[in-house]
């Protein structure tokens, strides 16, 4: 015979607001992981019909009002557009009481939060990256109030449906934004860059395309399981006056560091900028 409490149906303990790309990936990572069962999980989305089609594909349920949605909820993740934080219904502040509420949303401080979820248990603000839509990303995270065991437990496994997670200082989010954030995108940048190159030196460009993107990956991978500096990789590529040292001079002569420095102060500051809107 089986335990009684084995015949009783799941309930909630998830609640999802926005259902789009990231809450996708974040549900996708729990039921992966088998974190949660479907049933455990509820989601309400905006306009769009996200929410039902996020239920559709995946078994959660999709709610078209806040209070059926929190009935049941402990964990409420806000993963709607950090624009869309200022016309949350008012009623959120009473319905979160006593909830763990995790946000996702870029440059929303956890004072601003604290406005619109005045009365949570713990508030944390957490910043993914779209690598998490595979289960690859990294995302920093920091809490309003210290943390128990049993919220950390649940922080790290909304938040490691998505990857990696590591604790932070919130002063820090902002140059976390700049990194790991903002950071996917300079790598695209470069693996195109790297395509153009291969072009302009005579590659067709599916050709170019595919050498760059494999070598990216390979090399990222490298550097993950040999847990090597990058430095002391890149000279094991690297001979005197090889090919590698004439690309690297070149590199060096037009300010590469300088120029990816530069670029993530400026994130940064924008991060900085953004944070200070409503
Ligand atoms: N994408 C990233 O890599 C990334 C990285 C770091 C942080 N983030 C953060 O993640 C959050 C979500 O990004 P995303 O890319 O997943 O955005 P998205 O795909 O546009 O999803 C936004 C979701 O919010 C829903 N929504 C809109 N108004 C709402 C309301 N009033 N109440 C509840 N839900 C509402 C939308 O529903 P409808 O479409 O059905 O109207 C949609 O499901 C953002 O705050 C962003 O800053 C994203």
């Amino acid at each position: 015979m089986g335990k009684e409490t084995g015949n009783l149906p799941s309930l909630p303990r998830f609640a999802f607001i926005g259902a789009g790309r990231m809450a996708s990936a974040m549900v996708g990572g729990l039921l992966a992981r088998k974190a949660a069962a479907p049933a455990e999980i509820a989601c309400v989305g905006g306009d769009d019909d996200t929410a039902r089609g996020l239920a559709r594909r995946t078994g959660i349920t999709a709610h078209s009002d806040l209070v059926s949605l929190l009935a049941t909820a402990d964990t409420v993740v806000l993963a709607c557009k950090p624009q869309q934080l200022a016309g949350l219904d008012p009623r959120l502040a009473d319905l979160t009481a006593g909830r763990l509420v995790i946000s996702i949303l870029a440059g929303k401080r956890l004072a601003r939060l604290a406005q619109t979820f005045p009365r949570t248990r713990n508030l944390v603000r957490a910043m993914p990256n779209t690598p998490g839509q595979i289960g690859a990303g990294i995302t920093g995270w920091c809490a309003l109030h210290p943390l128990g065991a049993a919220d950390r437990r649940l922080v790290d496994t909304v938040l490691g449906a998505l990857g990696q997670a590591i604790e932070l200082e919130e002063k820090q989010l902002d140059a976390v934004t700049a990194v790991s954030g903002s950071g996917p995108a300079f790598l695209f940048e470069f693996v195109a860059a790297l395509r153009e190159g291969g072009v302009a030196a005579g590659l067709p460009r599916d050709v170019a395309a595919q050498l760059a993107q494999a070598t990216v990956l390979g090399s990222a991978r490298l550097l993950a399981e040999t847990r090597a500096e990058p430095e002391a990789l890149r000279d094991q590529v690297t001979s005197p006056h090889g090919t590698t040292f004439a690309g690297l001079q070149r590199m060096a002569a037009r300010g590469f560091r300088d120029t990816i420095k530069e670029t993530i102060l400026a994130a940064k500051a924008r991060s900085e900028e953004l944070s200070k809107e409503d």
